[in-house]
C-alpha cells in the first residue's frame, strides 16, 4: 500500500491503546490492511464488510502471515453487536476501496447509526478511531455528520481528538478518536 501519514499515524495511536488481551473490531475490512495490524496487536479482531472482495482480500493477507485470531464477516458493521458482546475499540477507515467501484462507499446514515449504538457499549478505557475523508461529496457529507454528532456528546463521558493535517492541499483525511472515559450517566 502507498505510504500514507494519516493511516500510519492511526496505526501509531491504535498501538498506543490496544494490548494482547484486548478484543477489538475492523468495522470497514477494505483490503486488510488495518485488520492485519489490529490481530497483531490483539488477542481476537471482528473485521466487517459488505464486499466479498474484501473478505477474499483480507482473508488471503492473513493466511499469507499465518494469522489465525481473526473473525471475517460479511456483513454491514450496522450489525456489531450481533456478533460480538464486548470490545475494546472499534475503527473505521471510511469511504470506498482504493482503485475499486467508488459507488460502494459507507454512507452517512449507516456510519452514524452504527457509531451511535458502539459508544454506550463501550467500558472505560475503550475508544472509536475514525479516518475521514472529505474529498468526494459522500464523505464531506459523513464528515459533517459525524461532527454535528461528536459535537453533543457529553464532554465528561467522552473525550474525542481530531488529528489533520492543516496546511496540506487536496482534502487529506483526518482521525477521530472517541474516547469513554465516564461511564454514561
Ligand atoms: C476505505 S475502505 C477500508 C480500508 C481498509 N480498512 C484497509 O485496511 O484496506 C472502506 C470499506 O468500507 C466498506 N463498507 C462500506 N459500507 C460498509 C458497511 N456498512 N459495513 C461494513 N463495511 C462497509 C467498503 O466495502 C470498503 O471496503
Amino acid at each position: 500500500m502507498k505510504k500514507n501519514f494519516i493511516l500510519d499515524y492511526a496505526h501509531h495511536l491504535l498501538k498506543e491503546y490496544i494490548t494482547s488481551s484486548d478484543i477489538v473490531v475492523d468495522a470497514t475490512m477494505g483490503n486488510g490492511y488495518d485488520t492485519l495490524y489490529l490481530s497483531s496487536l490483539s488477542k481476537k479482531v471482528y473485521a466487517f464488510d459488505i464486499q466479498e472482495k474484501a473478505i477474499e482480500e483480507t482473508a488471503k493477507k492473513l493466511s499469507e502471515n499465518q494469522v489465525n485470531n481473526v473473525e471475517l464477516i460479511l456483513d454491514s458493521h450496522e450489525n456489531i453487536n450481533h456478533y460480538c458482546k464486548s470490545y475494546k475499540a472499534v475503527i473505521f477507515n471510511l469511504g470506498y476501496l482504493p482503485n475499486s467501484d467508488k459507488s460502494i462507499t459507507t454512507r452517512t446514515e449507516s456510519t452514524m447509526s452504527t457509531i451511535s449504538s458502539i459508544l454506550p457499549k463501550l467500558s472505560i478505557g475503550g475508544f472509536i478511531q475514525i479516518v475521514s475523508y472529505t474529498g468526494h461529496e459522500e464523505g464531506k457529507r459523513e464528515s459533517e455528520a459525524l461532527h454535528h454528532f461528536l459535537n453533543h456528546l457529553d464532554t465528561d463521558t467522552y473525550k474525542v481528538i481530531k488529528i489533520n493535517l492543516p496546511y496540506q492541499d487536496n482534502h487529506p483525511p483526518h482521525i477521530l478518536m472517541v474516547h469513554k472515559v465516564k461511564d454514561e450517566s
